[in-house]
């Protein structure tokens, strides 16, 4: 899992919240595929508005221009940004997200490596509405500053538990890396954190740090498929 944090400003975070107050929601239940339907209460920006759109095209290359996004996910494709709002007693119980997703008014698909929740709500204005993620050390539950993001394997369970005072917005959004094997994904990232890390200190050499660039490179072209 990997926080993203300041992925928006807190004028960015106000101007999508300023416009999502201004289009149309429905059902959660409509986007959901079998038996997430069944355990999906919540509110949803109607994906055919141009207004909702719009937004979702702003957060998208917000998101393609995030070098720890890029990092992180090393996205081949990533699905336009669902808006979505839970108000108070709504939740979306356990389940996986779907493998295999159609691009809306595309004819490509998308395997969801990825998934990706973008914390819209401050989180002192609403109580509850935690993203819960099943991993092999449990479970942990998330509920990041608005303008902030969470990056989890689409592999996982998770669910959204019951928002029990005001109300909580968010965007999701899901990722076909280049890299489809998680745990090589999350290698590389550590690898070119580390070789970030280095470059802050000042320290290294411009040769070894050459060595290193060398090696995350020659990894990716092994490893990824585009
Ligand atoms: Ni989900």
């Amino acid at each position: 899992m990997i926080i993203i944090d300041d992925l928006l400003t807190e004028s960015e975070v106000a101007q999508f919240r300023q416009q999502l107050a201004k289009v149309p929601f429905i059902d959660g239940k409509n986007t959901a595929m079998g038996m997430a339907a069944g355990v999906k209460n919540n509110g949803q920006a109607d994906a055919q508005d141009a207004r909702v759109q719009q937004l979702a095209n702003a957060l998208l290359s917000k998101l393609g221009n995030n070098p720890k996004v890029i990092s992180g996910a090393l996205p081949q494709r990533i699905f336009p940004p669902c808006f979505n709002r839970y108000s108070e007693s709504q939740t979306y119980g356990y389940h996986v997200d779907a493998a295999i997703m159609r691009i809306p008014n595309t004819p490509d698909v998308l395997r969801s490596d990825m998934s990706m929740t973008v914390f819209l709500t401050p989180k002192e204005d609403y109580e509850g509405g935690e993203l819960v993620i099943q991993t092999e050390f449990g479970e942990q539950k998330i509920k990041c500053d608005a303008g902030s993001a969470i990056l989890y394997p689409s592999s996982s369970l998770h669910k959204v538990t019951p928002v029990t005072k005001g109300e909580r917005m968010a965007a999701i959004t899901w990722i076909q890396s280049m890299v489809s094997d998680q745990h090589m994904r999350e290698t590389l990232f550590q690898l070119d954190q580390s070789i970030q890390s280095l470059i802050n200190t000042g320290n290294a050499e411009r040769e070894q740090l050459d060595g290193l660039h060398h090696v995350y490179h020659n990894l990716i072209r092994q490893f990824a498929q585009v």
